[in-house]
């Protein structure tokens, strides 16, 4: 009988070493709005992760996170960017919500065609609730249908399965600094 996987508390400065950087890799986090995506990406980056994310497109854009206008232009320099780091064979960690199979998919191939054997899925597990509360309380609050539709998709019909890459769970821990990963 195989082992069921236990989940592990971990420092989040662990998570690039767990994820692994010695070949190429792309890594999508995944999770609705307020689920600590930007907030783990930090230690990844640290960990020699290139992090493309369609809000710091926003940023430089429009000088606001928060501004959802122009979405096809922002999602064609997301995925120009991509594109480039791909060919320079670099670690890449997609922070966007990433909780649509397709498009994730989509992205997933064009690793693949350009040589890429490691891609990873850190699936955010944090509560509904707790991401209402996190979103209510930051200064980008976004509309709390799209938490609840996105969470909702994340865990439903569109959840990743091991047939996109190597899948890893990720929920809160005691305090920001740990998760519980199960991996
Ligand atoms: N482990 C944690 N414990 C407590 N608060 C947290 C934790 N992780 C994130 N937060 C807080 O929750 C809020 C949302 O976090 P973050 O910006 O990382 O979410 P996100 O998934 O990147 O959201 P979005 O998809 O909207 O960019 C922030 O205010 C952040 O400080
Ligand atoms: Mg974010």
């Amino acid at each position: 009988m195989s082992k069921a996987v236990q989940s592990k508390l971990m420092h989040v400065d662990e998570l690039s070493a767990l994820i692994g950087n010695s070949v190429p890799t792309v890594v999508f986090l995944v999770g609705p709005p307020a689920s600590g995506k930007s907030t783990i990406s930090e230690p990844l980056v640290k960990g020699g992760f290139k992090r493309l994310s369609m809000d710091a497109i926003r940023g430089e854009l429009f000088g606001d996170e928060g501004n959802v206008s122009q979405g096809a232009q922002v999602k064609a320099i997301l995925v120009e960017r991509y594109e480039e780091a791909l060919k320079r064979k670099e670690c890449i960690l997609l922070d966007n919500t990433n909780c649509q199979k397709k498009p994730r998919e989509a992205l997933i191939l064009k690793a693949r065609e350009a040589g890429y054997e490691s891609i990873a899925l850190v699936v955010m597990l944090t509560p509904l609730k707790t991401c209402l509360k996190r979103n209510k309380k930051r200064s980008r609050v976004v509309p709390e249908d799209m938490v609840r539709l996105f969470h909702a998709q994340m865990v439903g019909k569109e959840k990743p399965t091991e047939s996109e890459g190597r899948i890893i769970e990720a929920r809160p821990g005691p305090d920001a600094q740990h998760l519980f990963v199960k991996a």
